[in-house]
């Protein structure tokens, strides 16, 4: 494959942004590639680099395009969105069409405040549960990303993990301090510190995706939110990922499980820059200019993103029944082929699935269940399968520790040809051992 330009521009790139990227999963370096791919356009299932490569895409761009790149309704909607206008900074009707449909279709959520990614949505919902408590002290799981806020990156999955750190610098100890982290599943330490009632909020994936995918035990759930509630804990569900994927509702209505605030972004906003919070009345009245919470923002409910938002999610609630139904379908089929080979090729490797997320976990463990388990997995074999798939044309995360994404747009065809490449690269490594 010729990768000759992508090499080129990442040169140039290396001259002028940090490491060639926005954002750092993106420059490859995980996967021991000399560039990433520099893409030139994406159509459906498809995206194209600059040097006319043709992939088929299983990252999605990390979740918001559920429905496929490019999907009509959400183009057409853009388009015309565009012709009035790019920002006023003042409110718009969409913004609370978009607003009554989320809290239509998310179990949790009364109210809901748009801000410009799921950083903002997660930084402010941990503002907001201090706010309500007056506790200081956070709650997080070991391997969880919510966004790149200080208080939140402390013992981080996501490109923390790929880069091989948990937490960053720059982050005062006063912040470290109030961040308090357990291993994901850890009941027995999470009752233990919640019963000391100093502690704000317990944040959450319901789903972990961000130390590659991790299914949670209904059980689990359950008892976290039953000590909450006793210890008066404001429980925030980061559904940024899973909102709107795992089904209309989130994992929350997956699981059954309520929280007092649901963090989401990704697919609410098209493909385009958008984070929401939201949550019960009682608590997201304390938001400014009802109370003295503050959140604002220059760009929160830009009508371009709402526009794109608003298609994807009325696509989305208008075709439920058939579109969460399919894509799990998918995945299923997509993993169980995966553990065949798995098998076939004697490969030390488990594969967790759940709606339409997936991970190859290259690790002796038969089930990965918290980053401790997580962090066995072996990133040079990783490394070969991510190398082999993309010269087969196929992308997938460039990180062990991320979830693979599937789109309506994936058609039989490309499940298949993700499913040739697998054997192809399983056999290379096997052959290899
Ligand atoms: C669970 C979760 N929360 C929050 C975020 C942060 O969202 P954003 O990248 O839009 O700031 C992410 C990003 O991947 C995420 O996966």
């Amino acid at each position: 494959m010729d990768n000759s330009n992508s090499n080129k521009i990442f040169k140039e790139a290396k001259k002028y942004i940090p490491g060639g990227v926005n954002s750092p999963v993106r420059a490859f370096q995980s996967v021991k590639r000399e560039a990433p791919i520099f893409v030139k356009k994406a159509l459906g299932s498809k995206l194209w680099d600059e040097d006319n490569n043709e992939y088929i895409d299983f990252i999605c761009s990390w979740g918001p395009m559920i429905l496929g790149h490019n999907f009509k309704n959400v183009i057409e909607g853009v388009r015309e969105a565009i012709e009035n206008g790019s920002s006023y900074g003042l409110p718009t009707k969409l913004e609370v069409e978009l607003a009554e449909l989320i809290v239509k279709c998310c179990p949790s959520i009364e109210k809901v405040r748009l801000t410009t990614s799921g950083t903002e949505a997660t930084m402010s919902a941990v503002r907001l549960a201090r706010a309500y408590t007056n506790r200081n002290k956070i709650l997080k799981f070991q391997g969880c990303y919510h966004g790149h806020s200080d208080a939140l990156l402390v013992k981080s999955g996501s490109g923390l993990l790929t880069e091989g750190y948990q937490d960053s610098n720059g982050i005062t100890d006063g912040v470290l301090k109030d961040t308090l982290t357990i291993q994901f599943g850890d009941i027995k330490n999470l009752e233990k510190i919640l019963k000391t009632k100093e502690v704000a909020c317990l944040i959450m994936e319901v789903i972990p995706a961000n130390m590659g995918v991790i299914k949670t035990d209904i059980n689990f759930l359950k008892s976290i939110r039953r000590i909450c509630t006793e210890t008066n804990t404001v429980l925030i569900f980061d559904e940024v990922i899973t909102g709107f994927r795992i089904s209309l509702g989130g994992a929350q209505e997956y699981y059954g499980v309520i929280p007092d605030i649901t963090t989401i972004g990704k697919i609410i906003g098209g493909g385009y820059p958008v984070g929401a919070f939201g949550g019960k009345k009682e608590i997201m009245d304390l938001i400014a200019p009802v109370g003295r919470v503050y959140h604002a923002g220059t760009l929160s409910g830009n009508p371009i993103s709402v526009r794109a938002g608003f298609e994807t999610i009325n696509y989305l609630y208008e075709n439920k029944d058939r579109i969460y139904k399919e894509l799990e379908i998918k995945t299923n089929y997509i993993a169980d082929e995966i553990r065949k080979l798995i098998k076939n090729y004697k490969i030390s490797a488990c594969v967790n699935n759940i709606g339409s997320l997936f991970t190859i976990f290259f690790t002796n463990k038969e089930l990965v269940e918290n980053l401790d388990d997580a962090l066995t997995s072996n990133i040079s074999d990783y490394a070969k399968y991510f190398n082999i798939m993309l010269e087969e044309g196929i992308v997938i995360p460039p990180s062990q520790f991320e979830a693979n994404f599937i789109s309506l747009a994936h058609s039989d065809e490309d499940i298949s040809n993700y499913l040739k490449a697998s054997e192809k690269a399983f056999k290379i490594i096997s052959e290899k051992i």
